[in-house]
């Protein structure tokens, strides 16, 4: 598989349906810890945006959506990154190593100094991911970590 073929494209409303299907979804509601939303709250959510402090973009692989990432509560020096693979057959591939890369360089372009991010503390494969690519474990609690990375 090459990775080559992930872009990053503007959240619409293709979006904002896959990613109501992604986060009903029982296993990645959980994975991701979204709270119960309805149809008009993800509207509401949808027509905020642009906003100066969250950013989301839309993830393509060989033109089909299969997830989403983004920043959040952006400040002057720091963001929260978010993100999931929607589509459970692309877990694993490698695809965080591309997503964290462009998400550094929005980073960049916002002047931003650090990004952090919340995680379960079951979902392994996340924390996996996060530390291999080189967040380090800045706080948290039995069910949570907090995870830090320098925007260099
Ligand atoms: C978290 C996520 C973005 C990671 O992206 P990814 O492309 O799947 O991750 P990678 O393939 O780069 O790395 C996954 C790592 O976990 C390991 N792994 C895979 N399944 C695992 C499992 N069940 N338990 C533990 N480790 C696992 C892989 O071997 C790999 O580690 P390695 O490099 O040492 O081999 C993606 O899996 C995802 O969106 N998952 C569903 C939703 C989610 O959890 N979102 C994050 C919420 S904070």
């Amino acid at each position: 598989m090459s990775n080559n073929n992930l872009k990053f494209v503007s959240f619409n409303h293709v979006y904002l349906q896959k990613s109501w299907d992604w986060l009903n979804d029982e296993e990645i509601k959980k994975l991701t810890s979204t709270p119960d939303f309805t149809r008009q709250q993800q509207r509401d959510f949808f027509d905020s945006l642009p906003r100066k402090d969250y950013k989301v973009w839309g993830m393509e692989f060989d033109d089909n959506p299969i997830g989403v990432v983004g920043l959040k509560k952006i400040t002057p020096s720091s963001a929260e990154y978010f993100g999931y693979i929607g589509e459970k057959g692309f877990w694993g591939k490698r695809l965080f190593p591309i997503m964290l890369q462009f998400i550094l360089l929005e980073a960049k372009l916002l002047d931003i100094k650090f990004i952090y991010l919340k995680v379960r503390s079951d979902n392994q494969r996340a924390i996996r991911a996060y530390q291999r690519e080189g967040f380090t474990i800045s706080g948290g609690n039995e069910n949570m970590i907090e995870m830090t990375m320098r925007v260099i």
